[in-house]
């Protein structure tokens, strides 16, 4: 006979897995989790303590069938950050945090870059409206693959190689994302979003850019309502600290992806500002701020939570609460217009009592 299948108590209800990491993820996570309970959102959580302390303990880095664990157990998984001067090698940030988005092929890491307030923007004379695009990075190719190898190393014959994997699937998939993300989302303001801008480097590394720009032009044209662009990746630095209103959606691989988003978030107030999620569509996927553990300023309570609360919020906009992420971020932007923040984006108050404002701010929104 077979047992009666378990039901769920409140199926609405979305389990959210909560890994919070190393250095200022365990402060800046707490504000997050906080923020998101203040909202009403109907989630619960559970806590995991993979990250530099564990691996310390007991050598472990992902527990046997985590990341299968996390798929079929969670609706998504919220990440602080990992990294840790004890562990020179970096071994458990990369188990975890590569290995999060490879083996989950979490392929879509999406990085929203809008300002908030112009006194927060380094450049003269952009206001919030001129700031509010997309980066839309590969996240499961590239370099990042750590492919290669090193030969007669310690030698001064030594050769190393770094091998940059792009697939066609790969590389299709998330250029057609970025259309379809075009097509599906507005701007801030209401607008529609109408171009998709592939950044890359195909005049020096031409095998890998001419894949990219021969599945950019086939794509491109499935969606002639959509303005498809071109800059090479040095250019696009450029533009982007010269004139950030060109940009709408950018589409690149994972490590110009990863460089210009730290670039971007110079241009929202750093990167305790920077919100991001990692995204299969269809699966459990993981949201993380852009920031790291930042170790100087770990453990003093002065880390932004604001990145981390407004990946809370993405989150939960992917899992359709999107009234619970409006009052979020809106709580985020009075926050930052009252200057209620931390030092680096002008304010005095701590990691905690930030967190703590946005969160009383969001229960009475
Ligand atoms: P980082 O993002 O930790 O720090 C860069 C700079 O930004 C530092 O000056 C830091 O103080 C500041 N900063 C970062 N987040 C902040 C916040 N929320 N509030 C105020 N200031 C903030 O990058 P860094 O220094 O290159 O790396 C530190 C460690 O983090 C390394 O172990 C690195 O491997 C790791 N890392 C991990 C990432 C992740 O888990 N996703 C991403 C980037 C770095
Ligand atoms: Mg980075």
């Amino acid at each position: 006979m077979s047992s009666p299948k378990k039901q769920p108590q409140k199926p609405t209800c979305k389990r959210i897995a909560v890994i919070p990491g190393d250095g200022i993820g365990q402060e800046v996570i707490p504000q997050a989790v906080k923020v998101i309970q203040a909202s009403g959102a109907d989630v619960e959580f559970a806590d995991f303590d993979w990250g530099a302390d564990r691996y310390l303990r007991d050598s472990t880095t992902v527990p046997p069938g985590g990341f299968a664990m996390l798929g079929r157990d969670f609706d998504a998984v919220l990440v602080g950050a990992f990294g840790d001067p004890r562990v020179k090698s970096n071994i458990h940030a990369k188990e975890i945090l590569l290995g999060m988005r490879f083996q989950m092929d979490l392929y879509a890491n999406v990085r929203p870059v809008r300002l908030l307030e112009a006194a927060l923007c380094p450049l003269k004379g952009i206001e919030p409206k001129d700031v509010d695009f997309v980066v839309i990075r590969e996240n499961t190719e590239g370099v990042y693959t750590d492919a290669g190898g090193v030969f007669k190393p310690g030698t001064p014959d030594e050769i190393a190689i770094q091998e940059d994997i792009n697939t066609r699937m790969g590389v299709e998939r998330i250029i057609r994302y970025a259309f379809e993300f075009c097509r599906t989302h507005t701007k801030l303001d209401g607008s529609p979003r109408a171009k998709v801008l592939m950044c890359d480097k195909s005049n020096a590394m031409t095998h890998a850019g001419g894949l990219w720009q021969r599945v950019f032009q086939e794509v491109s044209r499935e969606y002639p309502q959509i303005t498809p662009q071109h800059m090479y990746v040095d250019a696009l630095c450029l533009q982007m600290v010269r004139d950030p209103r060109q940009f709408d959606v950018v589409v690149t691989n994972n490590m110009f992806g990863d460089i210009i988003t730290d670039l971007a978030a110079g241009l929202q107030g750093g990167l305790g500002m920077a919100a991001s999620g990692n995204i299969h569509p269809g699966k459990t996927s993981m949201f993380e701020p852009v920031h790291g553990s930042a170790p100087p300023i770990a453990g003093k309570n002065v880390a932004n939570p604001f990145g981390a609360i407004l990946t809370a919020a993405m989150m939960l906009a992917h899992l359709g609460m999107t009234r619970e992420a409006r009052k979020i971020e809106a709580a985020v932007l009075e926050a930052v217009r009252q200057k209620k923040t931390t030092e680096d984006v002008g304010g005095r108050l701590g990691t905690r009592e930030a967190g703590e404002w946005v969160a009383d701010r969001v229960s009475r929104g």
